[in-house]
């Protein structure tokens, strides 16, 4: 079944790994849905007619000022949530670097570089299978450099009343706002990849990233 690719590009993941991705998948997934409802579905200005109208069936007549307070505390609300979500992935980012710091050898990201780098193909498709683990891996390394920085300016953002970080608040909500586009891409990619690999020459990835592998490696040999 495993046939299709080499041995070594079937990675086992760390309990570690695993449980850190899908934690991370969750928290990252949660903060993506936060901001399409803070832009979309309950966006301020959107909803002051729906509140009014509401109220208005209740026999109480809002003006617009009113209804915006309200419509305002949900969005308010949005982002606070989101805030403290963000909070979650900046610490899953530091327990990323432990993790990477604190895993046995074989599982580090420089060790499988390292190990792949060395690894002298025997055929083009070996060829070819090495240019790509080599590839995916460096998106992995600089999803983990955007993800640092969306941590980092929303840290900044979140710490307004310090008045450094209010004085640069304009610019920190820039890169913000546009590295989230990255963001999106890098998901879409993962996504797309993890399928279409499962799909074709590496079936099981995506169970190895439940299970983390070592027993369907065993079963193998
Ligand atoms: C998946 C990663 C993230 C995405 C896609 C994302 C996206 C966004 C977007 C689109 C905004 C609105 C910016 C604007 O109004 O121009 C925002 C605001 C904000 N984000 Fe994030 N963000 C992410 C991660 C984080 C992290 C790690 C933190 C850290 C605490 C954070 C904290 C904040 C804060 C405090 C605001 C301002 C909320 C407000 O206006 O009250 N975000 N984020
Ligand atoms: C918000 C969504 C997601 C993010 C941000 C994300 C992020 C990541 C990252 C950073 C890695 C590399 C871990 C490392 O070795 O350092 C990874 C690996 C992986 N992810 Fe995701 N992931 C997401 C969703 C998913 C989903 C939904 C699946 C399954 C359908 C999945 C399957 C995998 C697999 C199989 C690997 C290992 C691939 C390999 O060995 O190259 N991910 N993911």
């Amino acid at each position: 079944m495993n046939s299709f690719s080499h041995p070594l590009f079937q990675e086992p993941h760390s309990r570690g790994i695993r449980l850190w991705h899908w934690l991370l998948f969750i928290v990252i997934a949660a903060s993506i849905t936060t901001v399409g409802l803070a832009t979309f579905g309950f966006r301020t200005a959107s909803n002051i007619p729906l509140v009014q109208e509401e109220l208005q069936q209740k026999g109480i007549t809002a003006d617009e000022a009113a209804a915006r307070a309200v419509s305002h505390a949900f969005n308010d609300k949005l982002w606070t949530w989101h805030t403290w979500l963000g909070f979650g992935i900046a610490a899953l980012i530091l327990v990323r670097i432990l993790l990477e710091w604190a895993q046995p050898k074989e599982e580090k990201l420089r060790t499988k570089f390292r190990r792949v780098l060395g690894f002298v193909p025997a055929s083009e498709l070996e060829g070819e299978e090495k240019k790509h683990y080599l590839g995916v891996k460096w998106t992995y390394l600089v999803f983990y450099m955007m993800l640092l920085v969306m941590a980092v300016t929303g840290l900044g953002l979140a710490l307004e009343e310090v008045r450094f970080f209010r004085s640069i608040r304009g610019p920190i909500k820039s890169v913000h706002s546009y590295t989230q586009y990255l963001i999106y891409g890098f998901v879409l990619l993962h996504l797309t990849g993890v399928i279409v690999a499962d799909n074709g020459r590496y079936p099981g990835l995506v169970s190895r990233m439940i299970n983390g592998g070592r027993t369907n490696k065993k079963d193998a040999s």
